[in-house]
C-alpha cells in the first residue's frame, strides 16, 4: 500500500486567506496549498493591506498567521493570475467593502466569463467598467464613498461556488441581505467558513435548487478568526485515485476532505467498479475530513453522467474522462457546459487530445462520448496551460499500455506542486 498526502484544499485555501483578512484578530492558519493560484490569492489580499505572514508547513504547503482588519484600496492592478475563484470572490468583498480597483489575470483568466459575478454585484450598487472586452477582465471597480448598497435576491442560471461566494462575502462586508438561488448544489466551502466565524449565514433546500442567504439584520458584523487547518484537496488526490487504478496499485490517502460538495467523482468511481474505502476522521473549519483506501485490480465499467450531479464532479470530469478512455464501453457526460468556460474550453481540448492519442470520441455541445478501448494509446498532449488537463493525462500514461507526453507539465504546479513525483511513485509501486 503506498502511503500519500495531498496539498491543503484550493477551494478552502482561496477562502480562507480572504475571509480571515476581514476578520476581528488574529487567524492562524496551517497547510494552505502553496499552487500558483493560492499564491495569487496571497499577493492580491497583502497588495490590500492584509496582514499575512506565511512560512513553509512541517507537511508541506503554508502555515499563515493572517491578521484581520479594514482592507485598504489598491491604486495598481490586482492580478488574478489564473485563478478564477480569486477573481470573482475578490470582486465581492471589494464591492461590499466600497473599495476600488482594478482586477486582472493571466491570458486564459481573461477569457473566462466575469459578467456572472459583476452584474450581480451592480444590481446592488457597484459601478464597474470593463476595460478590455465587455464581460471579460481586465475590469475596474470604482470606489464607493457613501450611500448604501442594496440587498440582493439573485436567482443563478449555472450553479457556480465562486459566484455564490462573491455574492455572500458582498453582503457580508457591505452587511446587506443576501441570498442566492442555485439550481444545483455548489460546494459550500464559504457558508462552512462564514458559519464558523459567527456570520448569520442560512441555507435551504427548495423546490428550485439551493438557497443560500446573508441576514445581517441583528448581527454586529464581528467575523471571530480562524483557527483551521486545511482539508487536503480532494479534486488533487482524485488524480491519485486515478493513477493508482490505472497503475494497479493500491494507495491510502490521508487527511483528505470528505465534503460532500467535492466527492462526487468517488460515486462516480465505485459505479465504474472502483474499490475505494473511506472513513471519516476529523473536522476542521466545519469541513469533515477522511482517508481513502483504493484496492488495486479493478476493471472498469462506463459512465453516464449529468444533471445535477454536474456541479458537485465538474473538476474531475477531465479525470474521469481519462478513465472512460480504459474503461469496458462508451462512457458519457452531458450538461457540462461550463466546462467550456475554465482554465480552458475543457470539453474541446479533452476531445482533441483523446483523439489524438487513439480514443474513439464524440464532442457534444455540453458533454463527451468516449469510447474505452484496451488498445495501446500514444501521442502527445496540448494542455493550453491548463493544470487539470496536465495531470489527467499525466494520469493516463502511467498505464501500461499508454505513452503520453504532455507538453506543460510544469502547470499542474497551479494547483498540485508536487504532482509528479506523487505519480512517478505511483507507477513505480
Ligand atoms: C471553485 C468553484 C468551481 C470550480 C473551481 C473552484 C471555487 O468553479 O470549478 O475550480 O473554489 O469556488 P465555478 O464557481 O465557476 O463553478
Amino acid at each position: 500500500m503506498i502511503e500519500l498526502r495531498v496539498p491543503g484544499d484550493k477551494s478552502v485555501s482561496h477562502r480562507a486567506l480572504l475571509i480571515a483578512s476581514l476578520a476581528d484578530g488574529v487567524s492562524r492558519i496551517s497547510g494552505l496549498g502553496d499552487g500558483a493560484d493560492v499564491r495569487s490569492s496571497l499577493a492580491v489580499m497583502r497588495a490590500l493591506g492584509a496582514g499575512i505572514d506565511t512560512m513553509p508547513a512541517a507537511s508541506g504547503g503554508l502555515d499563515a498567521t493572517v491578521r484581520g482588519g479594514p482592507l485598504a484600496a489598491s491604486g495598481g492592478v490586482l492580478d488574478c493570475g489564473n485563478s478564477g475563484t480569486t477573481a470573482r470572490l475578490l470582486a465581492g468583498i471589494l464591492a461590499g467593502s466600497g473599495l476600488g480597483g482594478t482586477l486582472d489575470g493571466d491570458a486564459s483568466l481573461r477569457a473566462r466569463p466575469m459578467r456572472r459575478v459583476i452584474y450581480p454585484l451592480q444590481a446592488m450598487g457597484l459601478r464597474a467598467r470593463y476595460l478590455g472586452s465587455p464581460g471579460r477582465l481586465p475590469v475596474r471597480l470604482e470606489p464607493r464613498s457613501s450611500g448604501t448598497f442594496r440587498t440582493l435576491r439573485h436567482r443563478a442560471r449555472v450553479a457556480s461556488a465562486q459566484v455564490k461566494s462573491a455574492l455572500l462575502l458582498a453582503g457580508v462586508t457591505a452587511r446587506v441581505r443576501v441570498c442566492v438561488l442555485e439550481p444545483a448544489r455548489s460546494r459550500d466551502h464559504t457558508e462552512r467558513l462564514l458559519r464558523e466565524m459567527g456570520a448569520p449565514l442560512e441555507t435551504a433546500e427548495v423546490e428550485e435548487g439551493f438557497e443560500a442567504a446573508i441576514d445581517p439584520a441583528g448581527w454586529d458584523g464581528r467575523l471571530v478568526p480562524l483557527d483551521l487547518s486545511i482539508p487536503g484537496d480532494p479534486s488533487s488526490a482524485a488524480f491519485l485515485v486515478g493513477a493508482a487504478l490505472l497503475a494497479g496499485r493500491g494507495v491510502r490517502i490521508e487527511g483528505v476532505s470528505e465534503n460532500p460538495t467535492r466527492t462526487a467523482f468517488l460515486d462516480v468511481l465505485a459505479g465504474m467498479g472502483a474499490r475505494i474505502e473511506r472513513s471519516a476522521t476529523s473536522m476542521s473549519g466545519g469541513e469533515p475530513i477522511g482517508e481513502w483506501i483504493v484496492h488495486a485490480g479493478a476493471a472498469l465499467d462506463p459512465f453516464d453522467l449529468g444533471g445535477a450531479r454536474i456541479p458537485s464532479l465538474i473538476d474531475e470530469l477531465p479525470l474521469l474522462s481519462v478513465l472512460a478512455a480504459r474503461a469496458a464501453g462508451r462512457s458519457v457526460f452531458r450538461d457540462a457546459g461550463e466546462l467550456r468556460v475554465k482554465e480552458s474550453d475543457r470539453i474541446g481540448l479533452l476531445a482533441e487530445n483523446l483523439a489524438g492519442l487513439g480514443v474513439r470520441v464524440e464532442e457534444l455541445p455540453e458533454g463527451l462520448a468516449i469510447q474505452g478501448t484496451p488498445g495501446r494509446l500514444e501521442g502527445r498532449v496540448r494542455t493550453g496551460g491548463d493544470h487539470r488537463m496536465a495531470m489527467a493525462f499525466g494520469v493516463l500514461g502511467v498505464d501500461p499500455a499508454a505513452s503520453v507526453r504532455v507538453d506543460d507539465p510544469g502547470c499542474a504546479a497551479i494547483s498540485f506542486p508536487g504532482f509528479w513525483d506523487l505519480l512517478e511513485r505511483i507507477r513505480h509501486g
